[in-house]
């Protein structure tokens, strides 16, 4: 892997740990399939909004021996493949700093469901990015740290910052135009995102995965690329005039064209489940009855959905008596990701 420009000089580090926390994000217009897989660019740009009820917390030291990553998630060691991923992404940062086969400590811990489908790819990278280049004695600045998350996870780019974030396409091959920016902060707007909980069982098919099935096989891929850029358009116009049911309608279409291009792969992608479905014509009963609320899913079975603080309460207990509903969570729109000062000692 080529390893991103990430600005300063390094220098001589000493204590060489870094803490970050970040949230996971929502995709609003949704990224789905990719034009570069080795260096993780998308294929359409995206726009979401940050889930500040939910945060991963990460701590990382480089040591001086050399050997494999020490990668503990939720208190446990991570699995092979997840070892592999965040061993992959540290290296970029190594080859940058000049600590080649440094082994690193990583420490992370999610405070929501890590399975859940509720983007923990997103806050995991953001925050890995950002408290590995600290403690690789690194000084990026945010766009650098936005390319850098990126090359973990596409969504993890839109995590570095806060509030309603934009994920440019980009059109350089070296991916370095492919970077997320802000849109407005979480001040512009206070939005709430109800999350309807349908299966707690990790999904089958990763995001990875799903979109390149989705790229080779599916019929309507090349109209999901092609139909983004309006998409954006409308998304990038509502969130600048705060106008929810602008927002809500581009969002609730989006996912349901990613859906529905997914479904058209072979075999069909179909992360639905009974209480997907129900969830979705709940919503969309709620707001016949007069209540400003739009879904959006994920490559997951759960739901969520966008509102206005003052529409929570009604949502939550209509969602929560939905059967295959197993739980409700609420996020209102979450911060950058930022460094803790000091950081923890061990
Ligand atoms: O960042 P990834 O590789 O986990 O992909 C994210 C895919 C979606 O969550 C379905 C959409 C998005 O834009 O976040």
């Amino acid at each position: 892997m080529s390893a991103p420009d990430l600005g300063a000089d390094p220098g001589p580090s000493e204590a060489r740990i870094g803490e970050a926390v970040a949230h996971p994000n929502l995709a609003l217009v949704k990224y789905w399939g990719k034009r570069d897989r080795s260096l993780n660019l998308p294929a359409t740009g995206s726009i979401s909004i940050s889930m500040g009820a939910f945060t991963t917390r990460t701590w990382v030291k480089f040591g001086d021996e050399r050997g494999r990553d020490e990668v503990i998630v939720n208190g446990e060691a991570a699995d092979g493949g997840t070892a592999t991923r965040i061993n992959d992404f540290l290296d970029l940062v190594r080859t940058e700093a000049g600590l080649d086969g440094k082994r690193a400590l990583v420490r992370s811990d999610n405070d929501f469901p890590t399975a859940a489908g509720l983007a923990s790819s997103s806050s995991a990278f953001a925050a890995l990015g950002l408290a590995a280049c600290e403690a690789a004695g690194l000084n990026p600045t945010t766009s650098e740290l936005s390319l850098l998350s990126r090359r973990g996870s596409g969504s993890a780019a839109r995590s570095i910052f806060g509030g309603y974030v934009e994920m440019r396409l980009g059109n350089r091959s070296d991916g370095q135009d492919a970077v997320a920016a802000p849109l407005a902060p979480s001040e512009h707007w206070d939005l709430r995102i109800v999350i309807a909980v349908t299966d707690p069982r990790p999904k089958r098919v990763g995001s990875t995965e799903g979109m390149e099935l989705t790229r080779k096989t599916s019929p309507y891929y090349p109209a999901w690329v092609e139909t983004s850029s309006d998409d954006l358009r409308r998304a990038r116009d509502a969130v600048k005039n705060r106008d929810l049911s602008a927002l809500g309608e581009v969002a609730e279409h989006s996912a349901l064209k990613m859906h529905a291009c997914a479904l058209a792969s072979q075999p069909g992608l179909l992360y639905w489940r009974g209480g997907t479905v129900e969830a979705m014509h709940a919503v969309r009963e709620m707001r016949s009855a007069g209540h400003a609320a739009w879904f959006t899913v994920d490559a997951g079975p759960h739901v969520k959905v966008l509102c206005g603080p003052d529409d929570v309460e009604a949502l939550e207990g209509r969602l929560r008596c939905i059967p295959g509903v197993s739980d409700v969570l609420v996020s209102d729109v979450g911060a950058a990701a930022r460094l803790i000062d000091p950081p923890s000692e061990a």
